[in-house]
């Protein structure tokens, strides 16, 4: 019979090596071959391979080449932790490496991580979810080489008014910009771009839909950065008197009953 290792899939998190999970660390300092993201993943994460890990870094190998690593060790019986940048269903094109590995007999399991929107959200300070302000997060990306599913264009979209978080397209703002607009979102709309978010070398830019392209074309950042779009983004939200009291949750608001704090006045839904 033939000992039959297992592929875990880890979310190594937005950049900081600290910002995997518990889980995935574990899985880390146990596996026996590692096969990671070397062009988002941070080298720091390797400080928890064991010693004498296989480790290969995937940005130079093709989708044939990493499952030919995956399945063969795991037919020797051995751990393998696959590492994805953010969390691995997020852009990860991990569904090609399941489906092979469905194919092929090998078990996996998939340890999720924080995706790169939740690290951008925290260095801005930023709520995507305000009330009155915005209630819906639309991850997208604009077309490139993929092409997108009919109905999912930007400007569709950005009809929709909500937090809009695009992957993938920094190098293209000029046209996310112009799509954008096109869909309705108004000149004045805070924009923020945000590369590297969560390592050392992270940058911010901040403007609104009308001067943007120009701000971070000024700046060079082409790759590894997100595009954050709506009012949530505001910078002068939460500033004394900038507005933030007004977009206060129902779930903190002591007129509202709920099922951990009954009593108060109002609905027990937030
Ligand atoms: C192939 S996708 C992978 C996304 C990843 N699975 C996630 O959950 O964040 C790569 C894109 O994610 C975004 N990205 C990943 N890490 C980032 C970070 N630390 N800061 C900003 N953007 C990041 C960029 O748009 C980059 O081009």
């Amino acid at each position: 019979m033939i000992a039959t290792g297992k592929v875990y899939f880890i979310g190594a998190g937005p950049g900081d090596p600290e910002l995997i999970t518990v889980k995935g660390r574990r899985l880390l300092e146990t596996a026996d071959v590692i096969v990671y993201a070397d062009s988002l993943v941070s080298e720091a994460m390797l400080r928890w391979a064991r010693p004498g890990a296989e480790i290969h870094g995937s940005a130079r190998l093709t989708l044939e080449e990493i499952l030919a690593i995956l399945v063969t060790s795991a037919r020797q019986g051995k751990v393998v932790a696959r590492v994805h940048t953010g969390d691995p269903s997020v852009y990860g094109a991990i569904f090609e490496q399941m489906a092979a590995l469905n194919r092929e007999g090998i078990p996996y399991e998939v340890v999720p991580g924080v995706s790169s929107v939740f690290a951008a959200a925290a260095a801005l300070g930023a709520e995507l979810t305000v009330p009155g302000l915005a209630q819906t997060v639309i991850l997208t990306r604009l077309e490139g080489r993929t092409p997108m599913p009919a109905g999912e264009k930007l400007r569709g979209l950005a009809a929709h008014g909500a937090t809009l978080v695009l992957y993938l397209s920094v190098g293209m703002i000029g046209q996310v910009a112009v799509e954008l607009a096109a869909g309705g979102y108004g000149q004045a709309t805070p924009v923020a771009v945000i590369q590297k978010a969560s390592w050392p070398d992270e940058k911010v830019v901040r403007g609104t839909l009308g001067d943007i392209a120009d701000k971070v074309g000024a700046t060079g950042i082409d790759r590894h950065a997100l595009i954050l779009v709506g009012p949530v983004f505001d910078p002068d939200l939460a500033r004394p008197g900038g507005g933030a009291g007004g977009h206060r949750s129902r779930l903190y608001d002591p007129a509202f009953a709920h099922g951990r704090r009954p009593g108060g006045k109002g609905s027990s839904r937030s």
